[in-house]
């Protein structure tokens, strides 16, 4: 039986990675090069840094990808990018990387959307979804639920009105004086706190809509540490000059991590009741957080979570994506592939 391997490259935020995937579902490697402690001092990405940053060490990790995988390019049949949406500079690194390699290894390529790979990751686990596939996808830039069917067409049903998910954990981090990233720092400080010691707000947008709001959430947290603390943070401009007792981190943590979770997780389960879809599948960054996975599994115990380890950006979940599009022809022509930084919906 013939088998198809694709290696997959990502670079669309910080994290430089590649993979290879066999038949769309086993990683046969998943090398990802995080920024993260480069990042770390600056409390958020730099997007040039970023992009510098790849360049570096972008060959060096495509080249790993396929020596952990035990392969050489004569046993690579496509090869997969990530072309949005992301940091144009960050994006560009692997676009042009992924074209040049497409072009004088002569293999097919396939340009991916990050944000439907997010979903597209539990194809990597041992229990695939079905179409429909209704699913929650969480991540740094974007949340949205979203319905995708057999021929990989996209509706998206709800989506956040102003802040993403991972966005509300990462500031509300930087309020709390917790580290970057936020959302793994967040909840694990959350761990030692009473959920129940404040009483912040879950934004109701009515009964038909499956749309979420978290800019209400991180202006209750940010006036809470602003009556805790007589600082306003807000007017602070980024300079840190208050100090919170870590019992009063761990309570706040934990109280805007129950508001926030139990939003994601009404809105997912209305939209679940109304669309009825075959399978719901949990994935982008935030659904590495464990609270979630504990507090949507008790609704819908049915429910697919991306494994924690390929919820945070890789590129084994641009390949599992990349083999579902090419075993429906849709190749990209390396002459027409460019990257988009605002690609949200195609
Ligand atoms: O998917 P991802 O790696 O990158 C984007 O495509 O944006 O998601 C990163 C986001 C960050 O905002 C990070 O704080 C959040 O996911 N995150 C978490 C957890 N782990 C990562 N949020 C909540 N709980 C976590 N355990
Ligand atoms: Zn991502």
């Amino acid at each position: 039986m013939t088998v198809m391997n694709i290696l997959a490259i990502e670079s669309s935020c910080d994290e430089t990675a590649a993979a290879v995937i066999r038949d769309g579902h086993t990683a046969l490697s998943n090398i990802i090069a995080s920024q993260v402690e480069i990042h770390a001092r600056y409390g958020g990405v730099v997007p040039e840094v970023a992009a510098r940053s790849h360049i570096e060490v972008i060959i060096a990790v495509i080249e790993k990808s396929l020596s952990d995988a035990k392969l050489t390019w004569d046993d690579i049949d496509a090869i997969a990018v990530t072309k949005g949406p992301g940091l144009i500079g960050s994006l560009l690194i692997g676009v042009m990387t992924a074209k040049t390699l497409a072009l004088v290894k002569r293999k097919p390529l396939i340009g991916v959307n990050h944000i439907w790979a997010h979903a597209f990751a539990s194809f990597l686990d041992a229990e695939k979804p079905e179409f429909p596939i209704l699913a929650l996808t969480v991540s740094g830039g974007h949340s949205a639920l979203s319905l995708y069917h057999e021929d990989l067409s996209r509706e998206v049903v709800g989506e956040t009105l102003d802040d993403a998910a991972g966005e509300a954990f990462d500031k509300v981090a930087k309020l709390l004086g917790l580290s970057y990233p936020g959302g793994p720092a967040v909840s694990k400080a959350a761990l030692e706190g009473n959920p129940d010691a404040y009483k912040f707000p879950i934004a109701n947008l009515g009964k038909a809509s499956f749309d979420f709001s978290f800019s209400g959430l991180k202006t209750a947290v940010l006036r809470q540490v602003q009556q805790i603390t007589g600082v306003n943070p807000g007017a602070l401009d980024g300079v840190k000059s208050y100090q919170l007792d870590p019992q009063v981190v761990a309570d706040l943590a934990a109280s805007f991590q129950k508001a926030a979770i139990t939003a994601l997780i009404k809105q997912t389960h209305k939209a679940y009741l109304q669309y009825q879809p075959k399978a719901l599948v949990v994935g982008g960054g935030v659904a590495a957080n464990t609270y979630l996975r504990e507090k949507l599994l008790d609704i819908i115990p049915e429910a697919i979570f991306v494994p924690p380890v390929l919820c945070t950006d890789n590129a084994a979940m641009i390949g599992a994506l990349a083999y579902q599009k090419y075993q429906k022809g849709q190749i990209t022509d390396p002459f027409e592939l460019t990257a988009d930084s605002s690609l949200e919906l195609i």
